[in-house]
């Protein structure tokens, strides 16, 4: 350990510096003092890291499981639970399935059956400005919710489908990449409790959300719209600007996130990415 690590807020809502870390050479006692700090900071930033794909399985490891990507295209070739976030074809063009994707709001991967912890994001090259990550507070959104949404919500399951929400439709339409295998749709509860802190959370998001049990499509569209306009907030929201070197790891279950999608697409920006599920 160098010292004893410490942690700094960035943002209002969430998002916090972990100081004083060194991932390549993480030893158990720091690895505890991580998982404290995750379960109560959603949002966690290591600055001036420098991982590669068996790094990034093996941080991935010390939580769970890490995930081959659904995105058969994106995995790396030596570790293939370990994937690109890249806006560059291999011929050094700009991928333009890859600037797009992901940049609406959503939780990764709420239509398959397990859900995942966390998912982790290393910078490797960034845009000069600009080409963020946003992540959304989903408990302290909840928290905000009038009482009589909350008595509603109570009693509602969502339905979640492949990018089949709202803003799925928006972003991708009948573009939305090629997986191994078709998903179809799975209930879960609107409102579920935290698995570590026990906290409720929102757990709606408007791109794998498509309805609820016992809702018409209309009513359920425009359901999901504003809980996804209300947990979107400025208040509830950190935006990450990127230095190469930052590892971020989110809580899957607490959080929603979206890549901002606002910087130059010719500039290019590479980020290795994992998804860890419990074990
Ligand atoms: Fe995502």
């Amino acid at each position: 350990m160098l010292g004893s690590p410490q942690l700094r807020p960035l943002g209002e809502a969430l998002g916090t510096e972990a100081l004083g870390v060194d991932l390549s050479r993480l030893d158990d006692e720091t690895f505890a003092w991580i998982g404290n700090a995750f379960a109560e900071h959603p949002v966690l930033v290591f600055r001036d890291q420098k991982l590669g794909a068996a790094d990034i399985a093996a941080f991935g490891r010390r939580f769970g499981v890490p995930r081959k990507h659904a995105l058969v295209k994106y995995r790396h070739p030596e570790h293939p639970e370990v994937s690109w976030l890249t806006n560059v074809e291999e011929d050094g063009r700009v991928d333009w399935y890859g600037v797009k994707r992901a940049t609406d709001w959503h939780t990764d991967s709420t239509y398959e059956e397990e859900l995942p912890l966390l998912a982790m994001l290393h910078a490797l090259e960034v845009p000069a400005s600009k080409g963020g990550t946003m992540f959304a507070h989903m408990q302290a959104a909840y928290a905000a919710l009038p009482a009589a949404m909350k008595e509603r919500l109570a009693g509602l399951v969502g339905l979640h489908g492949r990018s089949s929400g709202p803003a799925g439709e928006r972003l991708y339409g009948d573009d939305k990449g090629a997986t191994e295998r078709p998903y179809s749709e799975l209930p879960r509860p609107a409102v579920v409790p935290h698995p570590v802190n026990g906290r409720p959370i929102l757990f709606v998001n408007p791109m794998h959300t498509h309805g609820f049990v016992g809702v018409g499509r209309q009513a359920a569209w425009e359901l999901i719209e504003e809980l996804a306009a209300h947990s979107t907030q400025e208040r509830f929201v950190y935006y990450h600007s990127w230095q190469v070197g930052d590892l971020l790891i989110w809580d899957e279950r607490a959080t929603m996130h979206r890549g901002a999608g606002d910087y130059h697409p010719q500039e290019r920006r590479i980020m290795l990415r994992t998804i860890v599920y419990p074990n």
